[in-house]
């Protein structure tokens, strides 16, 4: 065992422009409070033989090691995470003549991208010295954590809302990790995990709130170029809760650009549920940041993030790229799980299904033309979701709804 070659250099602060040194566990900047970016030492690094020798590793995400922060590959915790297919679509009704690819992180060891972040962010907090993690989670985020801490060999606790997650507390406890259920949203979760943990020595493992899962997550970028090559698709569609995959992307293309590997710019789309679309909606009407969203209801619970940290850096992601946000039903969203199962043969969660549902209004809008290439990222596999409860309790739903709530009806979370 040796190094990795990671080039990390610094830990850059965007709100107050003070860097952090990276080689010490930290969570955000000391300064100001904000979220920390990790940066890289480009100079004298040959970045496309780098990238052109790549083929020789095994299919892990863990072969962009120089510009992934874990320096000791000791340290590396690894599942066999990343490198998922990408898979062209069938013809997609409503969205004629767009050739549609989805990249699958159902596949993903835990069910999801999450592991992505926690794979990354696990082995670094190792490598640092942490002893405990703990973070709060609507639920794949949570069964990640607990995956790759028991793989490290370190304790991990988790709080979840309480509704609704009973199956999640389960998969968390399998791994040995401690699930604590809390009254309301992922927002009274992170609330009361952070309290609960003041002086306890455990470092948190929150989306944004330590320097490293982003850098799991932009993973999806660089596969997303090495799989497709000089054809990187026109606009990636994403599900937004907390933001970082968007972040993570928009990230791995700027520094794939910055390393002279590729003049790609997708557009990148958020989307979101009808009952929970803050980024949406300051995308919308053009805001400087995201308001908390109140009353958030969907079948989505990964999307169930009603006030995002570092919202700006989100909004920036999807301006900059000159993509945009969309808003879908949660009856769109329960469509296209079916849809992508029955005539797709691929296994999707709600959120991860959500990309799908949003695609004719890009098309119809003509935010997404004919002839262009889209790539909708399945984020999670759908195994743990019924697409028969879920249709009967949209329904049970909309009879519940007062006229003036638009059909949204109470604000009970459906598992
Ligand atoms: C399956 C799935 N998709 C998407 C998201 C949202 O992710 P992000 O925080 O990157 O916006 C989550 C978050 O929990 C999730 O579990
Ligand atoms: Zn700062």
């Amino acid at each position: 065992m040796g190094g990795t070659g990671s080039r990390l250099d610094r830990l850059a602060c965007r709100g107050c422009g003070r860097d952090s040194e990276p080689d010490r566990l930290i969570g955000t900047c000391p300064e100001c409070g904000q979220a920390l970016f990790a940066e890289y030492r480009t100079d004298r690094f040959d970045a496309r033989s780098w990238w052109a020798s790549l083929g020789n590793r095994p299919w892990t995400l863990w072969r962009y090691r120089e510009m992934l922060p874990v320096r000791e590959e000791a340290a590396v915790t690894t599942l066999g995470e990343g490198c998922t297919a990408i898979l062209p679509l069938p013809a997609v009704p409503g969205a004629e003549g767009v050739a549609v690819l989805l990249k699958d992180d159902g596949t993903m060891p835990t069910g999801s991208f999450k592991a992505r972040g926690m794979a990354v962010a696990v082995s670094r907090a190792r490598e640092l010295g942490a002893r405990a993690l703990f973070a709060p989670t609507a639920g794949n985020a949570g069964i990640a954590l607990s995956a790759y801490a028991a793989r490290a060999g370190l304790g991990a606790r988790v709080y979840l809302p309480a509704v609704g997650t009973e199956a999640v507390q389960a998969a968390c406890r399998a791994y040995g990790a401690t699930a604590v259920p809390v009254p309301g949203t992922i927002r009274d979760a992170g609330a009361a995990g952070r309290a609960a943990e003041a002086g306890s020595g455990a470092f948190e493992m929150s989306t944004l709130r330590e320097p490293y899962r982003l850098e799991g997550k932009k993973t999806m970028g660089y596969e997303i170029l090495e799989q497709l090559g000089p054809a990187v698709p026109e606009a990636i569609v994403y599900p937004t809760g907390g933001g970082t995959g968007l972040i993570g992307m928009f990230k791995a293309f700027r520094e794939l650009r910055d390393l002279g590997l590729t003049d790609a710019r997708p557009r990148f789309y958020a989307v979101q549920p009808e009952g929970c679309a803050p980024v949406v909606r300051a995308l919308d009407h053009d805001a400087p940041r995201i308001e908390p969203w109140t009353d958030p209801v969907t079948v989505a619970p990964g999307l169930l993030v009603p006030a995002p940290f570092a919202s700006e850096r989100i909004l920036e992601a999807v301006r900059e790229s000159r993509g945009g946000g969309v808003a879908v039903s949660d009856r769109a969203i329960v469509e296209a799980m079916a849809w992508l199962a029955t005539a797709a043969g691929i296994s999707a969660s709600p959120e991860g299904a959500a990309p799908l549902a949003a695609l004719p209004e890009l098309v119809r809008s003509g935010r997404i033309r004919a002839g262009e290439r889209v790539l909708l990222y399945n984020t999670g596999v759908g195994s743990g979701f019924d697409v028969g409860r879920l249709r009967a309790a949209l329904d049970a739903r909309a009879l519940d709804a007062p006229a003036h709530a638009g059909g949204r009806g109470r604000s009970t979370i459906v598992e």
